[in-house]
C-alpha cells in the first residue's frame, strides 16, 4: 500500500455544482475513469446502514473497495445493543454482515470516533466518497421538571445495560419497586417492558448480560404502565410485539374498556395493518378470556396495561427529593383523526405512583462534524436521495439519514438505495477523480494520534470468548463490557 502512488486531493480543487464541469480536461477524464475503476469508499457506522450500503457497493462494482469506520471496538449497532435478548432470530442479519466483512474488498476499523479520531474532511481526503450511517445515539429528552431524578432511565440507556453497551454497563438501575412507568407506546417501549416482566429463568439463554439478569432476578417490579399520550389507534407498536406482551407468561394485561368505546366504527377505515392490531387491542380489553387462558391469568403474579391519552408533565420526587416517587400526567384529548391526530392536553391531571420511569419517546441522531450539515428539528442530515445536500462526494444512510424510525428492512432498503445514488453518480463522473489513499492515509493519522483501530479478525477473537464465556451457562455468548478488557484481551 505504502509504494502505491496516490497525492491528496483538495476538496478546493471541486465545483460544487453538478453536472461535472463543462469543459473537463481529457486528463481529469482519464482520472475519472481510473477513480470508476477502483473507488475508494468509505463508510462510517458498522450498524445495519453501514454494512447494507457496503453490502450494495460491492456487490455492484466489481472494483469497490469499502472501508468500515466504528467507534465501537466490536460491529453491528443496534443488531447487538439495541435488538431484545429475546429475540435472537432478529441477528441472524449478522451472518451476513460478517459475509461482506470478511470480502477482501471490505475492511472494518472498530474504536475509531470519527468527528473525535479522524474528521470528516479528512475522511474525504483519503476517500472517492464517505457515507455516514453513524445511527441515533441519543435519546430524545422529555424536557419535563423531575427528568433527572434518580430513577429516571431513558430506554436507550437500560436496553444499553441489559443490551452490554459499555457506556451503560454500571447503569445498575434499581428495580426494588413495585411499579414502574414507561413513557411512549412503540416497539422500543413493549421490548423494555417485556424484558422487566420475563420470568428470569426464560432470559437465562439469551445474550442479556449476566450483570443485568442478576439484577432482573432480584426485581420486584410488579407492575409496568405504558403510558401515551394518544389513544389505542395511535400506538406505535407492531402486532408482533404486541401479541408477545399477551402471551407473556405470569403476566395479565390491564387494558381499560372504555378506551376503546367507538373505536369499531372508526376502525373501518384504517389501514390493514393498523386495523388489525386494533382488533386485537379491542379483544384484549373486552373480551373476557375463557379455559386456560383465563386459569393463565389468574395465577399471574406480574401486570402490564396500557394508559391512553396522557402526557407526561413532571417526575415526580420522593418526600426526601432523592428519587422519582410518581409522575404527574396531563390528560389528553385527541385533534384531528387516524394516525395524524395530535393530542392537546384537557387542564386536568394524573399523578400516577411509582419507583421507576423509563423514557422511550424515541432516538435521536447528533451532528458529528461542524463540517456535515445537520437538522437539529429533524434530527437527521439534510439530504436528496442519500446524497448530502451541498457536499459532493457525502452521502447518508438509515436513521441519520430518515429519522430513528422503522425496523432492519427498512433500513436495508433505505441503505441500498443510497448506493445505488453513490454508484449513479460514480458513474456519470460526478465524484473527485484521480487516485485515493483510502486508509493508507487514515492509517497514519490514526497512529499520529495514538488510536488503535481494531479489525474484523480482532471481532473475530472477541466474538469466539464471548462465545466461549457463554458456553458454560448455556448461553450463545457472554458479552464483554470492558472496552479495556477486550483490549488486553487483544494483547494491547
Ligand atoms: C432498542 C431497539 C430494538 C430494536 N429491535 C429491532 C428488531 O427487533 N427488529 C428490527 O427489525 N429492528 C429493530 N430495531 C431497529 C433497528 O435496530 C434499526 O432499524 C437499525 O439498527 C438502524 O440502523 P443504523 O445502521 O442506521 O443505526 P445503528 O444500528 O445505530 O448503527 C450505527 C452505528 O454507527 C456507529 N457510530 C455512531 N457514531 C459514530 C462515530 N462518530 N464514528 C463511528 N461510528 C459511529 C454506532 O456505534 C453504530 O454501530 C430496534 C431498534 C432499537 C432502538
Ligand atoms: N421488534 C421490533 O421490530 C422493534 C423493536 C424495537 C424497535 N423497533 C423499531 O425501532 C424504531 C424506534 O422505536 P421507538 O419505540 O424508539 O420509537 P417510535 O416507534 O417512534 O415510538 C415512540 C413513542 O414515543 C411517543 N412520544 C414521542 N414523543 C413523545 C413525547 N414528547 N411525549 C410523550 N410521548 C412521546 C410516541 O407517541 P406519538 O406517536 O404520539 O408521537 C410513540 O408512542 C421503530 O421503528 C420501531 O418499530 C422495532
Amino acid at each position: 500500500m505504502a509504494a502505491r502512488c496516490w497525492r491528496w486531493w483538495h476538496w478546493s480543487a471541486w465545483p460544487r455544482t453538478r453536472p461535472p464541469p463543462a469543459g473537463s480536461t481529457p486528463s481529469s477524464r482519464r482520472q475519472l475513469s481510473t477513480q470508476e475503476q477502483t473507488p475508494q469508499i468509505c463508510v462510517v457506522g458498522s450498524g445495519p446502514a453501514g454494512f447494507y450500503t457496503a453490502q450494495h457497493l460491492l456487490k455492484h462494482h466489481a472494483q469497490a473497495r469499502v472501508d468500515i469506520y466504528e467507534k465501537q471496538l466490536v460491529p453491528f449497532g443496534l443488531v447487538r445493543f439495541g435488538v431484545a435478548p429475546d429475540h435472537p432470530e432478529v441477528k441472524n442479519v449478522t451472518h451476513t454482515f460478517t459475509q461482506t466483512a470478511l470480502s477482501d474488498r471490505c475492511a472494518f476499523y472498530g474504536n475509531v470516533v470519527v468527528g473525535r479520531d479522524v474528521t470528516v474532511p479528512e475522511l474525504r481526503g483519503a476517500y472517492h466518497a464517505v457515507v455516514l450511517s453513524y445511527g441515533a445515539e441519543d435519546h430524545r429528552a422529555l424536557e419535563i421538571p423531575g427528568e433527572e431524578l434518580p430513577g429516571v432511565f431513558s430506554a436507550r440507556a437500560f436496553v444499553g445495560w441489559y443490551n452490554g453497551l459499555p457506556e451503560n454497563r454500571e447503569l445498575a438501575p434499581d428495580l426494588s419497586c413495585d411499579t414502574a412507568v414507561i413513557l411512549g407506546q412503540g416497539n422500543v417501549a413493549l421490548d423494555v417492558a417485556r424484558i422487566l416482566l420475563t420470568p428470569p429463568e426464560q432470559l437465562e439463554k439469551t445474550d442479556i448480560t449476566e450483570a443485568s439478569l442478576e439484577i432482573l432476578r432480584q426485581s420486584r417490579v410488579k407492575t409496568v404502565w405504558i403510558v401515551g399520550r394518544r389513544g389505542p389507534l395511535q400506538v406505535a407498536f407492531t402486532i408482533k410485539e404486541l401479541r408477545e406482551m399477551i402471551q407473556l407468561p405470569g403476566t395479565r394485561p390491564i387494558l381499560d374498556p372504555a378506551d376503546f368505546l367507538g373505536l369499531q366504527d372508526r376502525m373501518k377505515e384504517t389501514p390493514r395493518p393498523r386495523k388489525r392490531l386494533t382488533e386485537l387491542l379491542l379483544r384484549t380489553a373486552t373480551e373476557k378470556p375463557e379455559g386456560e387462558e383465563a386459569a393463565r391469568r389468574a395465577v399471574a403474579s406480574r401486570a402490564w396495561g396500557l394508559r391512553f391519552f396522557r402526557s407526561p408533565q413532571q417526575v415526580l420526587p420522593s418526600p426526601d427529593r432523592q428519587r422519582v416517587a410518581g409522575i404527574r400526567l396531563a390528560v389528553t384529548r385527541l385533534e384531528g383523526v387516524g394516525e395524524t391526530a395530535w393530542a392537546v392536553p384537557t387542564g386536568d391531571t394524573e399523578d400516577l405512583p411509582c419507583g421507576l420511569v423509563l423514557s422511550s419517546v424515541g432516538y435521536k441522531s447528533r451532528p458529528i462534524d461542524p463540517s456535515v450539515p445537520f437538522d437539529p428539528k429533524l434530527g437527521v442530515i439534510p439530504n436528496t436521495e442519500g446524497r448530502v445536500v451541498d457536499v459532493p462526494g457525502l452521502y447518508c444512510s438509515g436513521w441519520v439519514k430518515r429519522g430513528p424510525t422503522g425496523v432492519i428492512a427498512t433500513t436495508m432498503t433505505d441503505s441500498f438505495l443510497t448506493s445505488q445514488t453513490l454508484l449513479q453518480d460514480l458513474k456519470a463522473g460526478l465524484l473527485p477523480g484521480g487516485p485515493r489513499p483510502g486508509y493508507a492515509a487514515i492509517k497514519a493519522l490514526l497512529s499520529s494520534r495514538g488510536v488503535q483501530p481494531i479489525s474484523f479478525s480482532d471481532w473475530e477473537k472477541l466474538d469466539a470468548k464471548e462465545v466461549s464465556r457463554g458456553q458454560g451457562t448455556g448461553k450463545p455468548r457472554e458479552k464483554l463490557l470492558d472496552p479495556q478488557e477486550m483490549l488486553r484481551l487483544l494483547g494491547r
